[in-house]
């Protein structure tokens, strides 16, 4: 299976945080904000990658991340000049997913807690069909919204709904099947000029094969789009790491522990971050297991 981080946008709510710099590579406390995206790619299993960004930050992506091979991936770039949707990135990454499966992630969506990795595990066996997730939140209407029935099918999605039908939003996190690429291709513009992700999802469910997942209470879902939410996302993520001592979204400890990379190369990032608290982690995650 095959994922494509999708890092576009403007950012417009975050001005002017983002009038010179990219929404993703914000700070989240410790790390960029697109970090926390690719590590749920990661948990997942799926080490080839497509960044799709703004012609104008590509070039950070790319200082920042490189071809992935220091973290035992693969990845690769390409461009969405002008914001015309979630669902257009299929088009876009038709030649690098081919016939593959593909998983989607928004670059500005952070999942964290139990039972993650096991959900992805779900979504990743599925061998055909889609798969999304829903997340209960106070108030949907600023989201896809996802019905489901008793049994947990899913009944309907809307796009922002001005009266939703149930209280899960629909998370910036999707699995497809190898027909995802004809199927946003035959897509239109919504009125709001975008290739909908909703629209996409819908033909799933028409076809009766979408799955839709429930993440459980306790479990976190945030996203980085305002200025409240980011403080609040970096809050969160601070307020665990120091509790625990262990970090949420170490890209490095991911691959190191998915045995992509060995301790070899563990240490020379860990050297790589010199004498930050980050680096310093890094080097921790080698010596405990001396212990
Ligand atoms: C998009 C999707 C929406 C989804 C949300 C998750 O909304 O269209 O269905 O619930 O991402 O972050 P947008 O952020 O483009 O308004």
């Amino acid at each position: 299976m095959k994922g494509i981080l999708l890092a576009g946008g403007t950012g417009s709510r975050l001005y002017p945080l983002t009038a010179t710099y990219c929404k993703q590579l914000l700070a989240v406390y410790d790390k960029p904000l697109i970090y926390y995206s690719l590590a749920t790619l990661m948990l997942a299993g799926i080490r080839e990658i497509l960044l799709i960004s703004r012609p104008g930050d590509l070039p950070l992506f790319r200082q920042l991340l490189s071809d992935g091979s220091k973290w035992g991936l693969a990845i690769e770039y390409a461009t969405q000049a002008e914001p015309r949707g979630i669902a257009e990135a299929f088009v876009i990454g038709r030649q690098f997913t081919g016939q593959n499966r593909v998983a989607l992630v928004l670059g500005d969506n952070i999942f964290v807690g139990h039972g993650l990795k096991r959900f992805l595990a779900r979504a990743t066996a599925q061998p055909s069909g889609a798969t999304i997730f829903g997340y209960w939140v106070s108030d949907p209407r600023g989201f896809g919204v996802v019905e489901f029935d008793a049994k947990g099918n899913v009944l309907s999605i809307e796009e922002k709904p001005s009266e939703p039908r149930s209280h899960y939003a629909v998370t910036g996190l999707y699995f497809y099947d190898e027909r995802v690429v004809e199927f946003a291709s035959g897509l239109r513009p919504s009125s709001r000029g975008e290739l909908e992700i909703t629209d996409l999802n819908n033909i799933y469910l028409a076809a009766g094969a979408l799955t839709g997942l429930r993440f459980e209470r306790g479990f976190a879902w945030l996203d980085a789009g305002t200025p409240e939410s980011l403080l609040e996302a970096a809050n969160y993520v601070s307020a665990i790491e120091k509790r625990q001592g262990l970090k949420i979204a170490c890209v490095e400890e991911i691959a190191w522990r998915m045995g992509w990379i060995d301790d070899d190369a563990l240490a020379a990032l860990a050297l790589a971050g010199n004498n930050s608290s980050y680096g310093n982690y890094l080097r921790s995650l080698l010596l405990e297991q001396e212990i």
